[in-house]
């Protein structure tokens, strides 16, 4: 075990941890939306766990940290707050904010971290911009790209149960999009039972075509 600062708190960690989970284990909130517990390549990309690590001229995302000895971390200073508030807020700014019809509504990590940040849901000076809606073919599964933040937890956890993940991210930039590769197939997906793409969402960007028709609670 290492010790390290946080907030002028001293924490106990494992060497090799990664700093956001040495935090969040720790009860240090970080507002993060694309990582998740023993990650082995956390992929950065939601910009959302800044903190400012000492010696370091600016913040740095706190889920491609390694934790070493000493190290002293801030996670509430202006500029990592500045930087999550921006993220957040592009974020909204591509997201259908419809929280009365969205079944991730009061469980919804946008919303938290709104909270949290003391963000809008609504960002003033951004405007609007969604995606087309298109519907891709699935047995199972609906994609609604402007609820999606691409976070890529749904594929993180199909191909950590699978071995391969039968979801992937399409086309590029402001176009990207989760893709069900063209699956129509029921009989050659693993996932009849027990979604955990549509469990981790944390926006309810992945629903069921049936609510209900297939068992969730089992899981893979
Ligand atoms: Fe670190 Fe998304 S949780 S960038």
């Amino acid at each position: 075990m290492i010790t390290i600062r946080v907030d002028d708190r001293d924490i106990e960690v494992e060497e090799g941890t990664n700093l956001l989970e040495a935090c969040l284990i720790n009860d240090i909130y970080i507002p993060n939306l694309c990582y998740l517990e023993g990650m082995e390549e956390p992929s950065g990309s939601c910009r959302m766990c800044f903190v400012e690590i000492a010696g370091q001229d600016h913040p740095v995302p706190s889920c491609l940290v390694t934790v070493s000895r000493g190290m002293a971390v801030r996670t509430d200073t202006s500029p990592v707050r500045r930087l999550q508030r921006s993220a957040l807020q592009l974020l909204l700014s591509a997201h259908l904010v419809d929280c009365a019809h969205c079944p991730a509504n009061k469980k919804c990590a946008l919303q938290d971290i709104a909270r949290f940040l003391k963000v809008g849901l609504k960002p003033k000076h951004l405007e609007p911009v969604l995606k087309e809606e298109t519907t891709q073919e699935h047995p199972y599964l609906l994609h609604h790209p402007n609820r999606c933040i691409l976070c890529g937890k749904c594929i993180h956890v199909c191909k950590r149960a699978h071995g391969r993940p039968y979801l992937t991210f399409a086309k590029r930039g402001f176009d990207t999009f989760v893709s069900f590769y063209g699956e129509e197939n029921a009989e050659e997906l693993p996932c009849q039972k027990g979604f955990l793409c549509v469990e981790i969402c944390p926006v309810a960007a992945l629903t069921l075509k049936e609510p209900g028709a297939a068992d969730t609670t089992e899981s893979q």
